[in-house]
């Protein structure tokens, strides 16, 4: 496919041996609006790749056409080796999908949804009792098994929607907002199971709006807003490539006068939002000086992260 990139320098050659998905000019429209506009990505065997933006960006859209759930309206796709959509049948049987609403049957216990999905793969006997006990244990949902789904949580829906994508062993999981409502403890297992199944060489794809998880979790990641790419790279990467590397947010009485009269010199680039001023500077040492001169104004000194880049490239206005 003409439009493939280089392989980024953050991944080693084993995990560039493998092109898992191709997506060249994948465009959708719905009506008169362009949800996904010409984007160009790759993800390779092993890693964690993550696409970020703003609601309504194009995430759910870009991942239903890699799953072929939703034709393009033009641009390439090879998704496992296979065509998409032409051959997304053949794709289907080594994919496993956590889709942004869960789509539990609610008539069904635990292990009859599971059981159900399974039917799809033609897995059935022995080999499934198995294979269903291992994800019981694995999505910690042993107890659970013969509960109806209006009984379990919420961490506990998502937990089995993971377990049921994993029903067929799949290579690639595509993940829509895995741990989106997830209480603390609940996003801890998550991560936790999710970083096992990398350890196992599978391949995710999944989209969030925690940028910490999205840190944490993703070798790489793709920024898009409006259906085009804004950036792509590691998160240490994109951290150092566009954000200084102190921050310091500022609040309290008189912030905005002392900022446009002292503050505003002592660093490379601010930012007002809200009540509060985001400084950003390469030597910090000037400003903390400052502001130890000011004891009404709090303050917060931090390292630069990835919520940083995210709201610097997408802007910090409210999307609807
Ligand atoms: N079936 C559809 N019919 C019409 N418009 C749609 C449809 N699906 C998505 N859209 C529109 O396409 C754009 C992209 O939507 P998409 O669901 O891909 O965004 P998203 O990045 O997943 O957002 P969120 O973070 O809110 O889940 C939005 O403007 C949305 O309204
Ligand atoms: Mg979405």
């Amino acid at each position: 496919m003409g439009c493939v990139e280089r392989p980024p320098r953050s991944l080693n050659n084993n995990m560039i041996m493998d092109v898992v998905v191709e997506a060249c000019g994948l465009t959708k429209h719905y009506g008169a609006q362009t949800a996904v506009g010409g984007i160009d990505f790759s993800v390779y065997r092993g890693e964690c790749f993550g696409l970020l933006g703003p609601n309504g960006a194009g995430k759910t859209t870009t991942l239903r056409m890699l799953m072929g759930a939703t034709p393009p309206d033009a641009g390439e796709l090879r998704v496992l080796g296979h065509a998409i959509p032409q051959q997304a049948r053949e794709m289907r049987a080594r994919l496993g999908v956590v889709p942004q609403q869960d789509n539990l049957d609610p008539d069904f216990t635990v292990v009859e949804n599971l059981i159900t999905y399974a039917s799809y793969f033609g897995l059935r006997g022995p080999q499934l009792s198995r294979r269903i006990d291992d994800l019981l244990a694995f999505a910690a949902l042993e107890a659970k098994a013969g509960a109806g789904i209006g009984t379990l949580s919420g961490g506990m829906k998502r937990r089995l929607t993971l377990a049921r994508a994993l029903i067929n062993d799949p290579d690639l999981l595509i993940l829509d907002e895995p741990t989106t409502g997830l209480d603390p403890q609940a996003r801890q297992l998550i991560w936790q199971r999710l970083r096992a199944l990398l350890g196992q060489d599978k391949t995710l794809i999944l989209t969030t709006h925690y940028m910490e998880e999205a840190e944490r979790l993703c070798d790489r990641l793709m920024i898009i807003d409006n259906g085009r790419v804004l950036v792509t790279g590691s998160p240490a990467e994109l951290i150092r490539q566009h954000i200084e590397p102190h921050v310091v947010e500022i609040h309290g009485p008189g912030v905005d006068a002392w900022y446009d009269g002292i503050g505003h010199a002592l660093v490379r680039r601010g930012e007002r939002v809200g009540e509060t001023v985001f400084c950003y500077t390469v030597d910090d040492r000037p400003l903390l000086d400052a502001l130890s001169r000011r004891p009404e104004l709090r303050f917060m000194h931090r390292h630069a992260n990835l919520e940083d880049v995210f709201l610097k490239l997408t802007g910090k206005e409210l999307r609807e």
